[in-house]
C-alpha cells in the first residue's frame, strides 16, 4: 500500500508537470484526483487494513492526495501565464506610438461662400440676421404684396406644412420658407430703423433636377433708411461685385417685374472671360455669349411692403436684392457642375476637391 502511493505520487506529479494545456492538466486531475479516480480506489483499500497500519496509511494517503492537487495547481498557474505571455505577444499596445489621426475635414463649400458674402456686406455695414425657415404664409408672401389668388404665387414651389394639433392658424398656412424675401416684413417689424440687414438662410422649393435642389440657399440684403435711392443700390452692388468677384467686374440693372419691388431689376455682372464685351478669341464668349452674367433679382422696396412691416412709405424708403449662394458661388469660381444635387450627396470625393 505504502509503495503504491509513493509510486502514485510520482507518476501523478510527472504527469501533471507534463501536461501541455489545460485539457490535458484536466485528463490529469480526473485519472488521479477523481471521483472514480487512482487515489479513491487506494482510500477504499484503506478501511480493510488492520487497525494499526490504518492511521499511518490514511495519513500518508493524505499527504499524497495534497502533494498531487499542488501539483495540478501549480501547473495550471503556469499554464495560464504562458497563456497570458503569448497573449501579450500578438496584442501588445504601446502607448507611446504615435495614433493614426482621422482625416481632417474642411467646411462645406457652401459654408465658405455663406462666409464670405457676409464678410463682403459687413464691410458695408450690413448685420448678418436669421429669420424662421419654418414662417407663416403672410411673410412669405402677402407682406411680399402677393395676396393669396395672386397667379405669381405659383412661381414659387412651396412646401405647405400641417399646423402641430390645437395651433390656430394666425396668418395663413405654415411653409418652408420659399425665399428669404420672408424676412424683409420681419425685420421691418423689429422697429429699429435705419436696416442694414444680409438674412442668409436654407430657402425650400419643391423643385429637384440637374439645376435644382428642394433645399438650397439665398441671401437677401435689405437697407431701409430716409431717401434711399437705386443710385445707393448701384453702389452696393458694385461694391460686391467687385469685392466678391473681382476688381474691374461691374453690375448692370435690367428692367423686371417682382411684386414686392418697384422699379425691379434684374442684376447681372460683367463676365470674367471676356471682360464683359462678349467677344473671346475673335469669338462669342463661351461663358456669357453676350458680356453679362445674370446674378439675381432686385428692387425698391415696394409702398405696400413697407406698409406692411409698420413703415410710413412718405418717410422711409430701401432697396432689397435676393440671390442664390449657390448660384452666385458658382459663378465666382467658374464651378460648373453637371449636376447641382453632387452640393448635397455628401460624396468625400466630390467635397474633397475644394
Ligand atoms: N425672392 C425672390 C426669389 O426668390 C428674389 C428677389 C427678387 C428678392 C427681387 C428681392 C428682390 O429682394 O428685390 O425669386
Amino acid at each position: 500500500m505504502r509503495e503504491k502511493l509513493e509510486q502514485l505520487k510520482t507518476t501523478a506529479i510527472a504527469a501533471a508537470s507534463a501536461a501541455k494545456d489545460a485539457a490535458e492538466l484536466e485528463a490529469v486531475e480526473i485519472k488521479y484526483l477523481g471521483r472514480k479516480g487512482e487515489m479513491n480506489s487506494i482510500m477504499q483499500g484503506v478501511a480493510g487494513l488492520p487497525g494499526a497500519e490504518r492511521p499511518l496509511i490514511g495519513k500518508l494517503a493524505n499527504e499524497t492526495k495534497r502533494a498531487v492537487e499542488a501539483a495540478v495547481l501549480e501547473r495550471r498557474t503556469e499554464l495560464e501565464s504562458l497563456a497570458q505571455g503569448a497573449i501579450a505577444e500578438t496584442e501588445w499596445l504601446d502607448l507611446t506610438v504615435p495614433g493614426d489621426r482621422p482625416p481632417p475635414g474642411h467646411l462645406h463649400l457652401v459654408t465658405d461662400a455663406v462666409t464670405e458674402i457676409t464678410e463682403t456686406f459687413a464691410a458695408l455695414g450690413f448685420t448678418r440676421v436669421r429669420h424662421p425657415e419654418v414662417e407663416w404664409e403672410w411673410y412669405a408672401f402677402e407682406a411680399l404684396n402677393m395676396p393669396g389668388d395672386h397667379p405669381a404665387r405659383d412661381e414659387w414651389e412651396t412646401f405647405f406644412m400641417d399646423l402641430p394639433a390645437g395651433r390656430q392658424a394666425r396668418q395663413g398656412r405654415m411653409v418652408l420658407t420659399p425665399h428669404t424675401s420672408s424676412g424683409q416684413a420681419r425685420e421691418m417689424q423689429k422697429g429699429k430703423l435705419p436696416i442694414r440687414m444680409i438674412n442668409v438662410s436654407k430657402c425650400y422649393r419643391r423643385q429637384i433636377d440637374v439645376t435644382h435642389v428642394p433645399m438650397f440657399h439665398q441671401f437677401e440684403g435689405l437697407m431701409i433708411d430716409r431717401h434711399v435711392t437705386v443710385t445707393n443700390l448701384k453702389g452696393v452692388l458694385d461694391h460686391f461685385a467687385k469685392s466678391f468677384f473681382g476688381e474691374g467686374r461691374v453690375t448692370r440693372l435690367r428692367p423686371y417685374h417682382f411684386r414686392f419691388t418697384e422699379p425691379s431689376f434684374e442684376i447681372d455682372i460683367s463676365c470674367g472671360l471676356c471682360g464683359g464685351t462678349g467677344i473671346q478669341g475673335g469669338q462669342k464668349c463661351r461663358l456669357c455669349k453676350e458680356g453679362w452674367l445674370e446674378l439675381g433679382g432686385a428692387g425698391m422696396v415696394h409702398p405696400n411692403v413697407l406698409k406692411a412691416g409698420g413703415l410710413d412709405p412718405e418717410v422711409w424708403s430701401g432697396f432689397a436684392f435676393g440671390w442664390g449662394v449657390e448660384r452666385t458661388m458658382m459663378m465666382k469660381d467658374g464651378i460648373k457642375l453637371d449636376d447641382i444635387r453632387h452640393l448635397y450627396r455628401n460624396d468625400a470625393r466630390f467635397l474633397e476637391q475644394f
